[in-house]
Formats: C-alpha cells, sequence, structure tokens
C-alpha cells in the first residue's frame, strides 16, 4: 500500500517508529516532515498528507500530533478526507468498516506505544463494508459539496 505519513514536533518520534515498521512489512511510505523535534505547526502537515490521498498519490494517510487532535481537525478540512482519531483498535477497525476512514490520526501523547501498533495494523488491513455505509458517504460528501 502506498502510505502519505506526516507529523509535527510531538509526533516526530513515533512517525519514525510507524514507518520503520511500514517499511519493514513492505508498504511504500511517503514521509512528509517534519523531521526534527523542532516546534512546527501541524496544519500544514495534515494538509501535505490530506492532499496526497485526494488526489490518489496515496491511498491512505497517517498523521501524528500530541493529542492526534489537531491533524484529525485539519485533515478533515481537505474535500474528500475522512480522517479519524482512534482511541482503541475497535474504533479503528470500525472507522475503515463503516466509514472508509483514509486518514488515521495517532496522539504521540495519549496513547500507549503497543496500542498504536495494534490501532495502524487493523486500520491498515479493515475493508470497507459498503451497502448501507456507502449511502451515508455520499450525504458527509454531499455536505461538503455545498
Ligand atoms: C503540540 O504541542 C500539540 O498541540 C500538537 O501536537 C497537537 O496535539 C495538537 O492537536
Amino acid at each position: 500500500m502506498k502510505i502519505a505519513i506526516a507529523a509535527d514536533h510531538a509526533g516526530f518520534r513515533l512517525k519514525q517508529n510507524v514507518t520503520d515498521r511500514l517499511e519493514a512489512a513492505g508498504h511504500r511510505v511517503f514521509d512528509m516532515g517534519t523531521n526534527t523535534e523542532a516546534s512546527c505547526d501541524y496544519p500544514a502537515y495534515a494538509v501535505e498528507v490530506s492532499q496526497a490521498v485526494a488526489r490518489g498519490e496515496a491511498d491512505r494517510g497517517i498523521l501524528v500530533c500530541g493529542t492526534g487532535l489537531g491533524m484529525c481537525i485539519a485533515a478533515n478540512k481537505v474535500a474528500g478526507i475522512r480522517a479519524v482519531g482512534p482511541c482503541d483498535v475497535s474504533q479503528a477497525e470500525m472507522s475503515r468498516r463503516h466509514n472508509d476512514a483514509n486518514v488515521l490520526c495517532l496522539g504521540s501523547r495519549s496513547l500507549a506505544p503497543e496500542r498504536v501498533h495494534e490501532i495502524v495494523d487493523i486500520w491498515l488491513a479493515t475493508g470497507f463494508e459498503g451497502g448501507r455505509h456507502a449511502r451515508r458517504l455520499e450525504l458527509i460528501a454531499e455536505l461538503e459539496a455545498k
């Protein structure tokens, strides 16, 4: 899978860790920064990754900040993006099955390290169920188009 990934300073270390693991698993990872712990502003990174996903240059996006929340808010401003910040494995799975989430936001200061990998793995492996859920996503797309 082609995965675009980015973080702010608070998420930088976890991003490196997730990237290494994804590459070891055979994914093609596009690292869009940041690459230091110098303080930076997360919205620009959220938009870079989200646009790559919205344009089809990446299949999925992953964003990391301190809580996962700011990245999620910013990512969802990009048309076509359904970004989520699951707290646990169950939410991660359901965000794929029912919401076809295409960007995953992680909180480096909020999630236990072992939970992060479980969340990433199930989120990447789970498909969208379609059917009635597709109809609901169409309604969201209509809202976005207004
Ligand atoms: C940075 O201190 C922090 O605010 C940021 O990483 C993120 O958690 C914002 O939502």
